[in-house]
């Protein structure tokens, strides 16, 4: 099975950015740890991010049409607003778990509302780089019935 890892703006930053909010892991630290747990159960996971709404959205479209299984994806502060991406998720077949490393409904009030989650197949919040994983493992268990 392959898996794209997809994060979206300010997560480049991870280790320097608000340290007390996102941890001090990198991003790197991230991608190289999601790469690994894949191996482990002979799933391929590909790490990419972006900066940009238009790159992001173009990858979702990729992912349909390279045969990806599934997405789990960080869509930083474009999740709270972003009605292209949302609509880039509705239009393709391929699952979305949408991730976040904090917490989002402990904070401004701006961050409680997801427009990505109505075309999720679930979220995870507030877990650290853990929620990664445990996306994983739902993709996982998905893929041999157990869901
Ligand atoms: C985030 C939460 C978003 O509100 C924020 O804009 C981010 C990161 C998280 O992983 O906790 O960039 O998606």
């Amino acid at each position: 099975k392959k898996i794209l890892l997809l994060n979206g703006p300010n997560l480049n930053r991870l280790g320097k950015r608000e340290p007390g909010i996102y941890g001090d892991g990198t991003l790197e630290d991230l991608e190289k740890r999601m790469a690994q747990r894949g191996a482990e159960i002979q799933f391929e996971v590909i790490c990419f991010q972006s900066n940009h709404e238009g790159e992001l959205i173009d990858k979702l479209h990729e992912a349909e049409d390279t045969g990806i299984d599934g997405i789990i994806f960080n869509p930083g502060a474009f999740t709270h607003y972003s009605y292209a991406i949302r609509d880039a998720i509705a239009g393709i077949n391929c699952p979305v778990i949408e991730v976040h490393i904090s917490n989002v409904y402990q904070r401004e009030e701006f961050r409680h509302k997801s427009v990505i989650a109505p075309v999720s197949k679930g979220q995870i919040a507030g877990l650290g780089f853990l929620g990664y994983e445990l996306a994983l493992e739902a993709f996982k268990r998905e893929a041999k019935g157990e869901e």
